[in-house]
């Protein structure tokens, strides 16, 4: 299945009740919410009072993307703002496995990300004790950045080991993806899909969901 989730790091940071309202009505699957501290990446975006206040707002299944140091310190707190995804950063973390362990341990789906200097064999391991691989198609802290194509092979090896391993891991890209490459993202076995500037910035936002969701099934499904 495949599932789009707008990036709100793209939307108007003025009004956001009303965009995250607008992605609904659009057709978007998931709410993915980028987390940065100014630390492991350089830019500072907004925190755990902000998902809290969206939350009554919206029953889109929040996706929360820390790119933050030591994401184990904050579990709790995003936990209660409300996330039902919540993912770290492999680089981020000085125990992984404490940190994933926390986040099952509140019953939240567990998301691990790498960036795009990460080598794919170290998420390997990590991959029967999560649920969601997130594979970074850009350097993490901005965005609106075009998607570097690199990426796409390590989209297709966490595809191809969780196949054989048997597992039902979802497999998420993030960063430069928008109607004319999602073919790209999806034929290499992605099927979570975030797109910030390429959905909030269009006019017809409905028209390039349903269009990057048509797309990427046909390719993805060629795939299998
Ligand atoms: C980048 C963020 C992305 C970003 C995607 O650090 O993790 O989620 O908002 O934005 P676009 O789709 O504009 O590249
Ligand atoms: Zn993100």
């Amino acid at each position: 299945m495949i599932y789009i989730a707008p990036s709100l790091l793209a939307a108007d940071f003025a009004n956001l009740q009303s965009e995250i309202k607008q992605m609904a009505d659009a057709g978007a699957n998931y709410l993915h919410l980028d987390v940065m501290d100014g630390a492991f990446v350089p830019n500072i975006s907004f925190g755990a009072p902000v998902i809290a206040a969206l939350r009554p707002h919206s029953n889109l299944i929040f996706d929360v993307h820390l790119m933050i140091n030591e994401p184990i310190r904050y579990i709790d707190d995003f936990v209660k703002a409300g996330a039902d995804i919540i993912t770290v950063h492999l680089e981020a973390c000085q125990d992984l496995d404490a940190t994933i362990e926390k986040i099952k341990r509140r019953e939240m789906r567990c998301g691990v990300a790498i960036s795009p200097a990460t080598p794919v064999e170290k998420l390997l391991p990590y991959l029967p004790k999560i649920d969601m691989a997130l594979i970074m198609t850009v350097v993490p802290g901005f965005g609106g950045q075009a998607l570097i194509p690199e990426t796409l092979e390590k989209v297709r090896t966490v595809r191809r080991y969780a196949k054989n391993m048997g597992i039902a891991l979802d497999v998420q890209v993030d960063g430069g993806i928008k109607t004319e490459n999602v073919h790209l993202v999806a034929e290499a076995g992605a099927n979570i899909i975030v797109a910030g500037s390429s959905i909030f910035g269009a006019k017809k936002p409905r028209e390039v969901i349903t269009n990057m969701r048509k797309i990427a099934k046909e390719y993805l499904e060629q795939e299998k």
